[in-house]
């Protein structure tokens, strides 16, 4: 449009004045033409007038151009601190060695080594700012930033976002990158139990992650284990069949029975064989409130089984003030409508414990709340050969008499006291033998079933 104008007039010095033109259009033309050659300071101001459109045309097309190329060009992507790969992200960037960074953070973590002991590492990781690194033959800017007005709700931290750009023709390597960032993240958690406790309305880490606590150490009596074992796992193949039919898709258990028996080994081995994290409530602690509890029960981490502890302290109100240390103020509706409203599209595993069983209401046995009910007693005379041979392996004659005796003392105590024993024994059958009678000393805290 403003081209065209611009040719036209461009040719008006050209145009025959004196010719006369009647039509309208015509007319007009040639009052401009007249005015233009006539008046010289209207001839240059149309003159310069002209010039500057054009610049203004060529100048607007150049920066079209350079955003058309700059989109062509160079690819953005964006994570947000909520995101999960944003701190996948960041280690990855702290370990990657071609990197300039002047802006440096620091964060330390715990690593526990299998003895026990605890050392301390700092992590240099991307501070908030610009930095360049060099992947695969590419460059990548990186800016992160931070935001101080705006705040993450669920833990108060500031909100935060990393912007990666490169060029267009490298944008595979975001993928790659990240691919990379979510193996190494992986690997530092690969053979480990993550344990996760609540933190206010969300789920946090609970120390560093565990090493899988083996299934075999845990002894519970004949079967038990192996029918647990199989129901989850024909309950994680059968999702089609849930969403076929519209049914929610979670399974719940509980295991009752006496402190020490193995319930909540029992629930850290399965995690572990079955490659699970496990998300871990407390309902006999104080601070957890129904809203808190529906919310954090419908915004887990995948691939983790719900643990809930104690859960008969939501039950009665009686033993609430009976029993001192229970001021929960999880109600027995808010349990109920929590394990109910549970909507997540992946399956829901949950498991309960309780060394109460006879405070519970019987409403929460429905399918869909407690589908596997288990009781975990205190040792058998099984177990208790089971455990000797753990601690004593081979020395099954000493195991046979060890039976023999406990079943003569009439005692029935916990695979906990047992474990106890064994361990005050190390490495010396006979000493557990010999010592059998200081189970009695021991007994009488748990004998109740
Ligand atoms: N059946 C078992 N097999 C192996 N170890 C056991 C068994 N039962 C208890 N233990 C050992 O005893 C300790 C306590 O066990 P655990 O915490 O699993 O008991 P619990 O049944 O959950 O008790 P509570 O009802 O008090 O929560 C652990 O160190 C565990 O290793
Ligand atoms: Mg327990």
């Amino acid at each position: 449009m403003s081209d065209k104008n611009a040719v036209s007039t461009v040719e008006i010095p050209n145009t025959n004045l004196n010719v006369a033109d009647d039509t309208f259009k015509g007319k007009i033309k040639g009052i401009i033409n007249e005015a233009m050659s006539n008046n010289p300071y209207f001839a240059a101001g149309g003159g310069l007038m002209i010039l500057g459109t054009g610049l203004a045309v060529a100048r607007s097309g150049i920066v079209k151009l350079s955003r058309v190329l700059y989109r062509q060009m160079i690819v953005d992507l964006e994570i947000q601190s909520k995101d999960k790969a944003y701190s996948w992200f960041l280690t990855w960037m702290a370990k990657h060695p071609q990197r300039v960074s002047r802006h440096l953070s620091v964060r330390t973590s715990f690593i526990q080594h299998d003895n026990g002991s605890i050392s301390t590492r700092f992590n240099l990781v991307p501070g908030p700012g610009n930095h360049w690194i060099k992947y695969k033959g590419a460059y990548l800017h990186i800016k992160r930033e931070r935001s101080a007005k705006m705040i993450d709700l669920q833990n108060g931290s500031p909100y935060e976002t990393v912007t990666l750009t490169t060029l267009y023709r490298d944008r595979h390597l975001f993928h790659e990158m990240l691919d990379e960032a979510k193996e190494l993240a992986l690997k530092t958690t690969e053979g480990k139990t993550v344990i996760y406790t609540s933190f206010g309305p969300e789920w946090r880490k609970f120390g560093q992650p565990k090493a899988k606590r083996a299934y075999a150490s845990v002894i519970l009596d004949r079967g038990i284990k192996e029918n647990i074992l199989k129901d989850v796992q024909q309950f994680m193949q059968n999702g089609k069949w849930y969403s076929d039919r519209g049914i929610p898709y979670r399974r719940g258990y509980l295991l009752y029975g006496p402190p020490g028996s193995g319930k909540t080994s029992f629930i850290q081995a399965l995690a572990g064989e079955l490659d699970y994290n496990i998300c871990m409530l407390n309902l006999s602690e104080g601070n957890l409130t129904d809203d808190r509890l529906n919310h954090l029960m419908n915004n887990m981490p995948e691939r983790s089984i719900l643990l809930l502890e104690d859960i008969d302290a939501a039950f009665n109100q009686r033993a609430q003030t009976q029993d001192q240390g229970y001021h929960s103020s999880v109600t027995f509706s808010g349990l109920l409508n929590a394990l109910d409203g549970i909507t997540s599209s992946e399956e829901t595993i949950t498991f309960m414990t309780t060394n109460h069983p006879e405070r519970l209401d019987p409403a929460i046995m429905r399918p869909g709340r407690i589908d596997y009910k288990q009781f975990v007693g205190n040792a058998s005379l099984y177990q208790a050969q089971q455990m000797f041979l753990k601690f004593y392996p081979e020395k099954v004659e000493l195991a046979e008499l060890f039976v023999k005796e406990l079943a003569d003392l009439k005692l029935s105590v916990s695979t906990a006291q047992l474990q106890g024993l064994f361990v005050m024994n190390k490495d010396d059958a006979p000493a557990a033998l010999a010592n059998i009678g200081t189970l009695k000393l021991t007994n009488g805290i748990d004998s109740h079933i």
